[in-house]
C-alpha cells in the first residue's frame, strides 16, 4: 500500500508542477479553457453520513490544492438524477467525471456516454461493474468484510453457540457483495464446524435504514427473540438494528458490527451498543481519487500497484485499494487524531462522561 501511495504521489506531484501556473480553481463553475474540471457525483446522503460529512470536504479539499474547476453533486439516491447530473456536467465541459453509481446499469450507461464524448472515467468507492472506467478507487472491501467478521466473533466471545442475523448491503452495490464475501469467509467455517449457529441472513435494497429495521423487526420476531449478535454492513444499518434491539430492551446485550466511522457509530459504541465498527479513511481515498482525476485530465494515465477484475467483462480495471481499520472502545482515539471526527462533536453533552471514561481527548 506505501507503495503504490509514493508511485501515485510521485505522478500527482509532477503533474500539480507542470499546472502550477494555471490559474486556481474556483471550485464552483466551469473551466476556463485551461483549468481541467472535475465532475463528481455522490450517490446520496441517507444511506451513510460519509458521503456529504467526509467524501464531499475532502475531495474539495484536495481540488483547491490541485487547483482545478470542480463540480460535486449528489444524486440523492435518484437514479433519474444521476443520470441527469451525468449529462449536465458532460454538457459543461468536464473533462474528468468521477462516480458512485447506485446501480451498475445506470453506472455503466453513464461511464459510456462519458466515453463517448472522450471524458474520462474513475469509479469511487463502488466499482461499476461491465462499466470500464479508467480507474477504480477504493479500500479493500473483503478485508472490510473479514474485519467485521473477526469483530463480531471477538464481541460474541464467551457466548456459547451464537445465533448470528447477517443484514447485508445493497445488493445492486458491489462493495456489499464484496464485504459478504469478506465476513461469510470468517463466519461460514464456525457456522459449518457447529460453533455457531447460522440465522437469516437478508440483503437491504439501496442501503436504505429504514427497510433494514423493518427487515430485522421481523428477523427478531421470527426467532423468537433469540439473535445474539448482528453483523449490520454499515453504522446506519447498525443503528436502525440498535433502534429495534432498544425497543425490546435487548441493546447494549446483543453486538452490532458496522462500518464508517460515523458519529453516530462511534456514539454507539461509547454506549456500549454498538461492538465495532470499520474505519476507513475518506481522505485517502479522495486524495487518491482527486491525482488521478488531475493525471488524467492531462492526458496522463499513472499506473497503480493493484488492479480488480471486473465481473461482468473479466477486463482488468487498474485501482487504488486502502487498507481499512478495525475501530472499538479501545482505539476510538485513532479516528479523533486522523480529523475524521472532531472530539467536540463525538463528545458533546451525555457523551462527555462516556469520552472521559474511554479516555479519549482532543
Ligand atoms: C460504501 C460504504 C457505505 C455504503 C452505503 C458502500 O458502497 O463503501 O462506506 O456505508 O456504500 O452508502
Amino acid at each position: 500500500m506505501t507503495q503504490l501511495r509514493t508511485s501515485i504521489g510521485l505522478a500527482a506531484a509532477a503533474v500539480l508542477a507542470l499546472t502550477s501556473t494555471a490559474c486556481g480553481g474556483d471550485g464552483e463553475s466551469g473551466g476556463d479553457g485551461d483549468t481541467p474540471l472535475i465532475g463528481v457525483i455522490l450517490p446520496d446522503s441517507a444511506s451513510s453520513d460519509r458521503w456529504e460529512t467526509a467524501d464531499r470536504r475532502y475531495l474539495e479539499a484536495a481540488f483547491d490544492a490541485a487547483g482545478v474547476d470542480y463540480d460535486i453533486q449528489n444524486a440523492q439516491g435518484s437514479r433519474e438524477d444521476f443520470q441527469t447530473i451525468a449529462e449536465q456536467m458532460l454538457t459543461s465541459g468536464v473533462n474528468v467525471l468521477i462516480t458512485v453509481n447506485l446501480d451498475s446499469g445506470t453506472g455503466a450507461t453513464v461511464i459510456e456516454n462519458a466515453k463517448a464524448q472522450g471524458v474520462a472515467t474513475i469509479d469511487y468507492d463502488r466499482l461499476t461493474e461491465g462499466g470500464g472506467a479508467d480507474y477504480y478507487v477504493s479500500f479493500d472491501n473483503e478485508a472490510v468484510g473479514r474485519l467485521q467478521g473477526e469483530g463480531l466473533v471477538q464481541c460474541l466471545e464467551g457466548v456459547e453457540n451464537p445465533l448470528v442475523a447477517e443484514l447485508n448491503g445493497s445488493p445492486t452495490d458491489n462493495n456489499a457483495t464484496l464485504f459478504k464475501n469478506g465476513y461469510d469467509s470468517v463466519l461460514d467455517p464456525l457456522y459449518e464446524s457447529g460453533e455457531f449457529t447460522k440465522g437469516p441472513d437478508e440483503w437491504v435494497p439501496d442501503w436504505d435504514n429504514a427497510t433494514g429495521g423493518t427487515i430485522f423487526d421481523q428477523m427478531l420476531t421470527d426467532t423468537g427473540a433469540e439473535i445474539d449478535g448482528v453483523l449490520a454492513a454499515n453504522d446506519d444499518l447498525a443503528h436502525a438494528v440498535i433502534t429495534v434491539l432498544e425497543r425490546n430492551g435487548l441493546n447494549g446485550t446483543v453486538p452490532v458490527t458496522g462500518q464508517d466511522a460515523t458519529l453516530q457509530g462511534l456514539q454507539n459504541i461509547l454506549t456500549g451498543d454498538q461492538c465495532m465498527t470499520v474505519y476507513k479513511a475518506i481522505e485517502e481515498e479522495a486524495n487518491a481519487a482527486a491525482e488521478l482525476a488531475v493525471a488524467l485530465a492531462n492526458g496522463e494515465k499513472p499506473e497503480t500497484d493493484f488492479s480488480v477484475t471486473d465481473p461482468v467483462t473479466e477486463d482488468e480495471v487498474p485501482a487504488v485499494l486502502l487498507d481499512p481499520l478495525s475501530v472499538t472502545a479501545e482505539n476510538i482515539q485513532a479516528v479523533i487524531d486522523d480529523g475524521y471526527v472532531a472530539y467536540a462533536d463525538l463528545c458533546a453533552g451525555d457523551y462527555a462522561a462516556l469520552c472521559d471514561e474511554a479516555g479519549l481527548t482532543e
